[in-house]
């Protein structure tokens, strides 16, 4: 999720490149090796953007095509980086009845980024979550470790605020 992926440049340090070429050397004879390097490449950059799969492909030797496919597939892997604020929004079935999808909409509005993208200079990046156990204070939406319920869109300014 900042950014969306043609506004923000990829930033990675050596340090981190370093990092993920000890963990592929570390695992790379290892049978089943492409979800944890994949696993541990995001845990290093925070998100898997295409140059860390390209890296990821020449160190190994597997086709770039296979690394991106199981990076789109399995939803624990973000291509987009995450913003220093994390805005989730619930769509569980609770929070979906009471509004979450306004809600979701008025975050869109106001940040100038969609569900799934990060704002370019990195603060926030936003998203939508199923049920995170704070149904009576539906429609709920959590900004980092942060719950904020029985929203209604005019909240929405005011909340983001605080961030700023
Ligand atoms: S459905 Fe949103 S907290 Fe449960």
């Amino acid at each position: 999720m900042a950014c969306k992926k043609d506004r923000v440049p990829f930033n990675g340090t050596p340090e981190q490149e370093a990092q993920l070429k000890e963990v592929i050397a570390r695992l790379k004879d290892t049978k089943g090796a492409l979800m944890p390097i994949m696993q541990q490449a995001q845990e290093i950059y925070g998100y898997l953007p295409l140059e860390v799969q390209t890296m990821i492909s020449d160190e190994t030797g597997i086709p770039l095509e296979k690394i991106y496919g199981v990076a789109t597939f399995y939803s624990q892997f973000s291509l987009q980086p995450k913003g220093q604020y994390q805005i989730s929004v619930c769509l569980g079935t609770a929070c979906y009845v009471k509004g979450s999808g306004g809600i979701l909409s008025k975050l869109e509005e106001v940040l100038g980024i969609s569900n799934g993208e990060c704002t370019p200079d990195g603060r926030f990046s936003l998203d939508s979550c199923r049920c995170v156990g704070a149904c009576g204070l539906a429609p709920v939406m959590m900004i980092n470790d942060e719950v904020y319920g029985r929203l209604t869109p005019d909240d929405i300014p005011g909340i983001l605020a605080k961030y700023k």
